[in-house]
Formats: structure tokens, sequence, C-alpha cells
């Protein structure tokens, strides 16, 4: 069943914040769509020893408690990430807190990191698995704003939800958590990748580092370093942007956090492609940020990612967006005559990898 074509003139009349949890409610009551996930062989995409059906993932900040997993995966996902998810429960920034900025297809969020903890999220993992669910699924983990051991909290995270999870991500790249994105320095992060490692139930999933997409060159360089010297078994670019690109139209377009949708397609993506250098293709990376057509899913495996995610465009174009972003990619594949997604991963890599060797 599909309520989105009738309900989307009422959501748009209501505040983002409750149009979310409404849409998260809707979805947990099993009101969602039921799209099978693709099986064109074309898609399937083998990572971390785990089989893909498609490529095409829900990002982080949906469904942030892990109340609708299932339904998410519904909607004609490959994967879900669930998160962030703070070790201790937290109630976020003061509302308002999330805008809609319909004009530029982007919205602005200062969340802030509002999570009811790893107990809560524990619960619920534990009964999706218990209950037979064997969705692809991630976990990403946040810190609480009050706590002064930021690689304690990833640490409890990990332990806590680390057997649930077919990856862990350790999110440093949130625009609203005081300091958060200072923790993408170099000995910062390694110690927090460390700490994170050591934390992780057995058998360990693969570890993530999700990076900001406002980075300088010497971070990038640090992080890269990190990232192969750690290692860690994925980076995941990109998190929401503190810039606010010139045209923007939208009234909120100068209200503080982090500008999510359209906007971002573009630096997400050379971010990416220069990660896909940097890291010479070594590191499986997840593209996110802007992604609205099949175009823009494979742009970005074509500048590095083994994997994509979406969230801001499905707020503007419901939920059938999804199959239609994962046919259109699997028709575009065929055009350029690649055999599989692992094929056109960084296919635009030789003009990039030596754009950034200069
Ligand atoms: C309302 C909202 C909340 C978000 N919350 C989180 C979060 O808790 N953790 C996280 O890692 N990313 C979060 N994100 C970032 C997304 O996962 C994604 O990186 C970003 O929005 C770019 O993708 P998009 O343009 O397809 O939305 C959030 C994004 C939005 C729009």
């Amino acid at each position: 069943m599909n309520l989105y074509p009738l309900a989307k003139p009422f959501i748009g009349l209501i505040g983002p914040e409750t149009a979310h949890r409404l849409t998260v409610r809707a979805l947990a009551m099993g009101l969602g769509p039921n799209v099978p996930t693709s099986a064109d062989p074309i898609l399937k995409t083998m990572l971390w020893g785990r089989e893909f059906a498609s490529p095409i993932g829900l990002a982080a900040g949906f469904d942030k408690h892990g109340e609708a997993i299932a339904a998410s995966l519904a909607l004609g996902f490959g994967f879900t990430e669930i998160g962030s998810i703070t070790p201790k429960p937290q109630p976020g920034n003061p509302r308002p807190r999330v805008f809609r900025l319909t004009r530029d297809r982007a919205v602005i969020n200062r969340y802030g990191f509002n999570s009811e903890g790893t107990e809560a999220a524990a619960r619920r993992l534990r009964a999706y698995r218990d209950g037979g669910g064997t969705g692809l699924l991630g976990v990403n983990l946040g810190k609480n704003k009050e706590s002064e051991d930021a690689a304690l909290d990833y640490a409890k995270g990990a332990a806590a939800l680390g057997r649930f999870a077919d990856y862990v991500v350790v999110n440093v790249s949130s625009p609203n958590t005081p300091g958060l994105r200072a923790l993408q320095g170099k000995d910062e992060l390694a110690a927090i990748v460390a700490r994170t490692r050591d934390a992780l139930p057995g058998p360990a999933p693969p570890l993530l580092v999700k990076l900001a997409p406002d980075l300088t060159q010497e971070d990038k360089h640090h992080i890269a370093a990190v990232a192969l010297d750690a290692p860690v078994d994925g980076l995941i670019i990109s998190n929401t942007t503190t810039a606010r690109p010139d045209g923007l139209k939208s009234p909120h377009a100068n209200e503080a956090g982090g500008l999510s949708g359209a906007p971002l397609m573009a630096p997400s993506t050379a971010l990416l492609a220069e990660f896909f250098a940097l890291t010479k293709g070594k590191l499986p990376l997840i593209g996110v940020g802007g992604i609205a057509s099949a175009a823009d899913a494979y742009a970005k495996i074509r500048a590095g990612a083994s994997l994509v995610q979406l969230y801001t465009a499905m707020v503007f174009e419901g939920p059938g967006l999804v199959p239609a972003i994962t046919h259109g990619l699997a028709d575009l594949l065929r055009r350029d005559g690649f055999a599989s997604v692992a094929d056109a991963v960084g296919a635009d890599g030789t003009r990039q990898a030596s754009a950034a060797d200069r």
C-alpha cells in the first residue's frame, strides 16, 4: 500500500519534524509500501562478506532509534542505517530544529543527536533479529553532548549494539554537537577507531567512519592515512554541510545546522572522488549527499562509491523514488557496458586521481 500520494499535500503543510515523526510511526505500524528489493543481478554487490541485493541504502538520521527497520527496507532499499545513537538518552536541541528548503530541494537540520540511547536501541534490534529479520543493517554511533570521553562513548555503543549490525559507523561529522567534528583530527580519530574496534563483540562487524564535507586539505590527508593505517573497513562520505552554497533561494537558508539534499550533491561527490584517490581505491566508500536520481547514484559510484545512500530527496519525492532510482541505475550500468556495480566503482577515477596528485 502506498499512501504517500494521498498524504503528500498534508505532509507539506505540517512542520518537518512532525512529518518526520508521523512518517516513521506510519512505517512502524506497517502502513508503508512493500517494494521487493530489486532482484536484478547487475545490482548485486558483495562487500565485507555480505551480499547487498541493491547498493542503494537509507542514510542515517531517518530511523534514528531503530523503530522501523523492516518497513524502511520494504521501501526497496538494499540496506538501512539506524542512528545516530548515543549511549545515554538525550533530548537534542530545542525545536524548531529541522527546516525544509523546498525551492532548493534541501533540508537544514540541527537535531543535535536526539536519541533514546543504546539500551532502547538494543531492545529493538534484538526484537528485529530474534524475529528473523535478516536485513542488512548499519548502526551509526554518536556521543552524548555532555560526555568528556568521546572514545568511551563510541566504545559503549559498539559493545551494546555491534552484535546486531552488519556494519558499525563512528559518526564524527554531525555539525550539531559542539566539538564533534574536531574528532576527525588525526590522533583523536586513531584513538576512537582503536577503542571502538576493541569494544566490538566478535565476530566483529566492519567498522566505518562517517566524514563531514567541510574538511581542510590537511584534514583529508590525515584522515586517509588513519583510515588506511588503523585500518578502518570503509568511509561514508558525507554528512551534511555547514557551508551555504551561493544561490540558495529558500527563506530558511541561513538557519544554523547541516544542509542536505540537492546542493550537497556536487561537493560531497567531489570529496568522495578525492578520498577514492587518496586511499587508492583500497577502501570501500559509501557515497551519500544529494542523491535524487539514478544519474546521481551512478555518478557517486563512478566517483568511487561501492554503495550509496539517500535521505533528503525522499522528503520531497516520496518513497516511489527508491524503485525508480534502483531500476534507472541498472539501466545506466547496462548502457555503459558494465556487468556489475563493482565494475563501475571509480570508473571516473583516473581523471580524479591525476587531479589529486597535482
Ligand atoms: C533530518 C536529518 C537528520 C540526520 N541525522 C543524522 C544522524 O543522526 N547521523 C548521521 O550520521 N547523519 C545524519 N543525517 C545525515 C544523512 O545521513 C546524510 O549524510 C545527509 O543528509 C546527506 O544525504 P542526503 O542529501 O541524501 O540527505 C541527517 C540528515 C537529515 C536530513
